[in-house]
């Protein structure tokens, strides 16, 4: 359970808040404590544990999704504000196939160590990657910057990332070929 300062068993009804939102493409209706934020109900309500709470202060993106099309910082999103959002967590990107050479790529690169950061890095590149087919080093470190990383250096982070764009863009031209 979240660490709350108190918890759902011993909450009032007028303490909870419905939502009635999408998490990876799957509607979701959920009674939860209104003090819980996204991070909270991604973890602890549907299981989805790839985003870690690192800071829980908006800072590190270890927690990172995407909401309505934009990066967010799940551990900042509360409860009450989630009605009607499209959310996307790191076990729904994963499925897609222009999420699999980014993976493929942070695990050939060693682009993750103790992976702590890793599952908020991924979500971040895959969003960079919708932006731009070739980022330069300060497009994908501007991409990046709400990530932080206390093992790799970041280094062999932007090289996954570049290698990724670099194998996404001759999948592309593949499938035009085709
Ligand atoms: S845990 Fe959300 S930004 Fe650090
Ligand atoms: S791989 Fe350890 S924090 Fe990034």
């Amino acid at each position: 359970m979240p660490n709350k300062s108190f918890s759902a068993a011993n909450l009032e009804l007028k303490d909870m808040v419905d939502i009635d939102f999408t998490v990876n493409s799957v509607r979701r209706v959920l009674r939860v404590p209104c003090n819980y934020t996204l991070l909270d109900i991604i973890r602890y309500e549907l299981k989805l544990t790839g985003a870690k709470e690192g800071c829980g202060m908006g800072e590190c993106g270890a927690c990172t999704v995407i909401m309505d099309g934009a990066l967010a910082p799940a551990c900042l999103v509360l409860a009450t504000t989630l009605s009607g959002r499209d959310i996307w967590t790191i076990e729904g990107i994963k499925e897609k196939e222009d999420a699999k050479p980014i993976i493929d790529a942070f695990i050939a690169r060693t682009a993750t160590q103790c992976g702590f950061c890793t599952p908020g890095m991924v979500v971040a590149s895959y969003h960079l990657l919708t932006k731009y087919e070739s980022p330069t080093d300060e497009q994908i470190l501007e991409g990046l910057s709400g990530n932080l990383c206390r093992c790799t250096g970041y280094v062999k982070i932007v090289e996954a990332v570049k290698e990724a764009a670099k194998e996404l863009n001759t999948l592309k031209k593949e499938g035009r070929d085709a």
